[in-house]
Formats: structure tokens, C-alpha cells, sequence
């Protein structure tokens, strides 16, 4: 199977170049000028358009059980709507209970993603401690292809990991080779605040960003940084929402620490005056943690992007419909956290970061894809147009715009955060291991086409 892009202009995170780009098998074979077309090949047009790394995100959660309940998407269908979208990758979680195996659970999210229509790779969270987690954590790193380990800081008396916890797995980490990242918000002052608003009868979905204010989120990202700091790893932010955050992130960069960040799409762009919103079913469809923030964060967090002290965009993908997000409808925190975005990533940030003038076409690459396959080191298998890496790509038509919305979606879960928003930049065409799976509006994603993503220890010397 070839594949032959011809005619766009090729953007890599560290320059753009006008060139035809040749896939064959799952691989790309060849790049340059005037590529002769191999007998049989496709051939794709993109005359004035880029053809950049399919987009990896970080951080989602399909088929996650979760408070209760279990994400709309699955493995199929929220892939799958990635690579509407031109994400190549997906990110995702395994999640074991407390005291569960940490390898039973893995074996468990394999099971449930082999329908995967396009690529994923697993964070594994580390959710207790004893003994047979520090050795499971050995068996994922040197036999499953797992580098990074994920901790809660948040979600007391469910999967919330205490100081020992991080502490030890922050420690284990660093002598596998693998990095640790956080959900970075103080669980104990989240589960107080909650409380307290409930006792005085403030039930409704408005208190939910009430329950979570940004120093809830800062001191945990501080507490983190300073275990890394002592510890000497380096760890990863997972969504980080606020100013007060991404300062923490900056002041331990500024200082030599190894300390990377995530942004949500979600995040860049909505703000919390969704909360206030007077249909209250709205307004718990954009419950998530932690929560959408004023535009002062959102401004904050470009800056972060621009500026190189939070690396990555995600979208933390966790649909849930609007029955499931009802099971709070009498308190907030029984409203299941997570938002949908998978598919809109890419355009929503292309539009409001590129078109804006705040992200070079280049620098946009970096954030959708390179800086995430250099952090967990699936470079240059991902994250580059070359010769050798995954034939995995979108055809991005810079002029090209769509009003986004749940009606025409291919995400489940029947909303969209993203609703009514007209982007400019849009993907024609995907390519995904070689494989022609989204073309012009058309999606022709595969249950089990998308593979299992090993990725390997870092050395001792990341730290
Ligand atoms: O609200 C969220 N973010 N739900 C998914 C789980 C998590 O915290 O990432
Ligand atoms: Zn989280
Ligand atoms: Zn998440
Ligand atoms: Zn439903």
C-alpha cells in the first residue's frame, strides 16, 4: 500500500519545507521535491495545504469507569474520532483500583483497546503503594513498553495518592527509567471545600469551580515540583489550568528542573462562566476537573505554550451524556468529571493559536505532537515528517473552516464544549499507519487497525 502526498508544504517542529511525502506500508519512505509516483499509489492533493505529524494526544480516557459510571467513548469510537480530527495517537490511562494489580489492570485496558481505530500507548496510574506495586512498576517498564506513571493528587477516598505514594513511586520511577506525571490538586482541601459548600445547601453545579480555586491546584503542582526537586526526576503536569501553576512550573525551569506541562484545548478557550450558565445541564456538561478558569488563565496558558514552559495540548477526552452527568443533579460532586475534545484539538488550537498569530505553524507542531513524542520518547517514531517514522499525518487546509457541534461529531456522549465554534484550519486528509482513514469529511476508521504504542525507559540520566 502507497501513499503519495503531493504538492503541500511539510511543517516539522523545527522548519516548514515545501515537499511530497511518500508512505508506503506503514511507514514514510521517502521526502522531497517531485516525488515520481509509485505505480498503484494513492494520490493525495495537497496543493496549498501543510502536511504535518499526526496529532498525539496526551491525555484521554475512553471506556474509563468512572464515579459510578463509564465514558461514552470507547477505545473505537473515541480514536476514531481522533483521526477525524487528525490525531494519529492517543494517550490514554490505565487506572487501577486501590490495592488492585497494577498488571491486571493493564491487561485489563488492553483488552478493551484492542478495537482502537488509530494508534495508543498507556499511562499507568499508580493509585496505592506496597511492595508488589514497586515491583509491578518494573514488570510495565521493562516488559509492556510503559515510561510514565500517573498520580492523583486529587480524588480522595476513590484513586488519590497520599505523599508516601508519590514519594515512593517518584523514587521508583526515577530508577526505571520512566517519569512520573500528576493530576496536580489538593484532595483533602477539594473534599473540605465540597463539604463545607454542601452543609450550607450549595448543591447545584455552580459550586463545583467554587470547591476547586486555583490555589487548590497551585499548592498541589508546587508540592509535586518540590518532591521531583528533592528527588531528582523530573515530572510532567497534567492539565494545568491556572496563572498559579504554570508559575510554579516557571520558576522550577527557570531554576534548572526538569519539569514539563500540559494544556487542555478546553482550557485555552472556555471559560468559567459556563458554570453560571441558566440551564444547569449545560452547565454540568462542562464539569470537569480541574474546572474551566477565567481568561486570565486562559491568557496565562498561551503565554506557558509561546513561551516554552508548558509543552504539550491534550484534551483529557472523558465523555460523558447528559443522563450520566445527571446523576448530580441534586450534588455537584456526584456529577461524573470529564469533557469531550479528541476531535476538535487540533482545529480548535490551530484556530485560536495560529491564526491569532500567537503560534508559529511550526510551534503548533511542537505542541499538537513533537514535544509529545520526545517527552515520552516515541521520537522520531512520532512527531516528525522523515524518512523511517510512522506514516502517521494530516493534510491541514489552512483556509478550510467548520462550525463545530455535537450534531455533526463523530465523538459519543451527545454534546460538544466546543458548540457553535467556527474554526479555520481544518484537516482534509489523515493518514494513519499508512492507511488513507479520514478523507474530506469521509472516515473510514477500522476497529483494530490502530495499534499498541511500547515505549522505552529513559536512561539513568534523564534526571
Ligand atoms: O474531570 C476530569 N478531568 N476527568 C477525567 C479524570 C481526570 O482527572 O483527568
Ligand atoms: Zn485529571
Ligand atoms: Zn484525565
Ligand atoms: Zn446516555
Amino acid at each position: 500500500m502507497m501513499t503519495l502526498i503531493r504538492g503541500g508544504t511539510v511543517i516539522n517542529a523545527d522548519r516548514a519545507f515545501r515537499a511530497d511525502v511518500l508512505c508506503e506500508g506503514d511507514k514514510i519512505m521517502a521526502v522531497g521535491e517531485n516525488l515520481d509516483a509509485p505505480a498503484g499509489a494513492t494520490i493525495v492533493d495537497a496543493g496549498g495545504q501543510y502536511v504535518m505529524p499526526g496529532g498525539i494526544d496526551t491525555h484521554t480516557h475512553m471506556q474509563l469507569p468512572f464515579m459510578g459510571t463509564v465514558t461514552a467513548d470507547d477505545f473505537f469510537t473515541g480514536t476514531a474520532a481522533g483521526l477525524a480530527g487528525g490525531t494519529t495517537t492517543i494517550m490514554d490511562f490505565v487506572i487501577p483500583n486501590p490495592q488492585q494489580s497494577l498488571l491486571e489492570a493493564f491487561n485489563t485496558w488492553r483488552g478493551w483497546a484492542e478495537k482502537s481505530a488509530g494508534d495508543y500507548t498507556f499511562h499507568v496510574a499508580v493509585t496505592w503503594w506496597d511492595q508488589s506495586v514497586h515491583e509491578e512498576m518494573g514488570v510495565l517498564v521493562r516488559d509492556h513498553g510503559v515510561n510514565s506513571f500517573k498520580h492523583f493528587m486529587a480524588y480522595k477516598n476513590a484513586i488519590m495518592a497520599d505523599d508516601e505514594t508519590l514519594v515512593k513511586s517518584f523514587r521508583r520511577s526515577l530508577e526505571l527509567g520512566a517519569i512520573p506525571t500528576v493530576h496536580a490538586e489538593n484532595g483533602e482541601l477539594v473534599y473540605q471545600l465540597q463539604q463545607e459548600l454542601l452543609a450550607k445547601g450549595i448543591r447545584g453545579v455552580e459550586a463545583h469551580p467554587l470547591s476547586r480555586p486555583p490555589e487548590v491546584e497551585a499548592e498541589a503542582a508546587n508540592r509535586a515540583i518540590a518532591i521531583a526537586n528533592v528527588l531528582g526526576t523530573p515530572v510532567y503536569i497534567v492539565h494545568v489550568s491556572c496563572a498559579e501553576s504554570l508559575e510554579a512550573i516557571t520558576r522550577a525551569r527557570a531554576k534548572g528542573q526538569r519539569v514539563y506541562g500540559e494544556a487542555l484545548a478546553g482550557h485555552l478557550v472556555i471559560d468559567d462562566s459556563v458554570y453560571r450558565h441558566p440551564d444547569p445541564e449545560f452547565a454540568r456538561a462542562h464539569v470537569m476537573s480541574p474546572p474551566f478558569r477565567s481568561s486570565h488563565h486562559q491568557q496565562a496558558l498561551w503565554q506557558g505554550l509561546r513561551g516554552g514552559n508548558l509543552h504539550t495540548t491534550a484534551t483529557d477526552h472523558c465523555t460523558f451524556c447528559a443522563e450520566q452527568k445527571a446523576a448530580g443533579k441534586d450534588d455537584f460532586t456526584r456529577i461524573p468529571n470529564g469533557c469531550g475534545g479528541v476531535e476538535e484539538r487540533m482545529a480548535v488550537v490551530w484556530d485560536a493559536g495560529v491564526n491569532t498569530g500567537l503560534l508559529t505553524p511550526s510551534e503548533f507542531v511542537k505542541v499538537t505532537s513533537t514535544n509529545a513524542a520526545q517527552i515520552f520518547n516515541i521520537y522520531p517514531r512520532k512527531g516528525v515528517i522523515q524518512v523511517g517514522a510512522d506514516a502517521d499525518i494530516v493534510v491541514w487546509d489552512p483556509e478550510g473552516t467548520r462550525t463545530i457541534s455535537a450534531a455533526t461529531q463523530h465523538s459519543k456522549g451527545g454534546f460538544n464544549v466546543f458548540e457553535g465554534r467556527t474554526v479555520r484550519g481544518i484537516p482534509t486528509h489523515t493518514i494513519a499507519a499508512g492507511k488513507l482513514v479520514f478523507e474530506r469529511g469521509e472516515l473510514r476508521a477500522e476497529p483494530g487497525a490502530g495499534r499498541h504504542i511500547e515505549r522505552p525507559a529513559f536512561t539513568a540520566t534523564v534526571a
